[in-house]
């Protein structure tokens, strides 16, 4: 069984893509709600929540867990061997795909508070590409907008206006790739990509295709949700 964690409905994106591409896996999703928003929290909290939301979905049976959460992935470093060694993060598969498809070398970022605060994307970026030019941005914004309901498609005045006025600072960077660094930003993917005109990678995909390599993917093809 795969596991996969997330503080709210980001996770779903990647369990989206994971249903895709391992048809057959058995996937327990934790959408950690309880301690939403991860964004916000410092360090030392993002460290022990992760910790156990592993060791929970461990105890019911999951065998490789995909932290379907940008902001819980950017403390990987900080795990224990063990806990890295069944747990998949997302930033370096999704770093990896930016670098392949920018053609300029000029990539933004938007994430989390705590993923900028840590530098996650830009840490990885810079360690497979020395000419890369990253933008990293926080817009915590649209973790609430999306937790309250924002979709592409079914979106207010309202909402294509906060967005937008948060992605101001982006327009004059010519980043020609966007990182979506948190995975409840695919819910308004269509939204940020035509505002910026970018081409954009969404991590939760990205992670996706990195744990169905490694996991058991011929299973009963059953999904749990806690
Ligand atoms: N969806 C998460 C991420 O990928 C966390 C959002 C939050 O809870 O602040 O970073």
């Amino acid at each position: 069984m795969i596991g996969v964690f997330d503080s709210g409905v980001g996770g779903l994106a990647a369990i989206k893509e994971l249903r895709k591409i391992a048809r057959d896996a058995d996937i327990c999703f934790l959408a950690d709600r309880k301690n939403a928003p991860y964004g916000t929290k410092s360090l030392e909290e993002i460290i022990e929540i992760s910790k156990r939301n592993i060791e929970m979905l461990l105890s019911l049976g999951a065998e490789k867990i995909l932290i379907a959460c940008c902001t819980a992935s950017a403390v990987y470093l900080y795990l224990s061997e063990s806990e890295k060694e069944v747990a998949v993060p997302i930033i370096n598969p999704a770093a990896k795909r930016a670098v392949s498809l920018s053609e300029s070398g000029r990539i933004g970022v938007i994430a989390t508070k705590r993923t900028v605060t840590e530098k996650a994307f830009s840490k990885a970026v810079n360690a497979l590409s020395d000419s890369a030019r990253i933008y990293e941005m926080e817009t915590q914004i649209f973790v609430d907008l999306v937790e309250n309901g924002a979709r592409d498609g079914k979106l207010t005045q309202d909402e294509s206006l906060k967005i937008q006025n948060a992605l101001l600072p982006l327009r004059d960077k010519n980043i020609d790739t966007l990182i979506l660094g948190c995975t409840h930003f695919p819910h308004i993917e269509n939204e940020i990509r035509r505002y910026l005109n970018v081409k954009t990678v969404n991590p939760a995909l990205e992670g996706a295709l990195e744990i169905a390599k490694i996991a058991n993917v011929s299973e009963n093809g059953r999904t749990i949700y806690i």
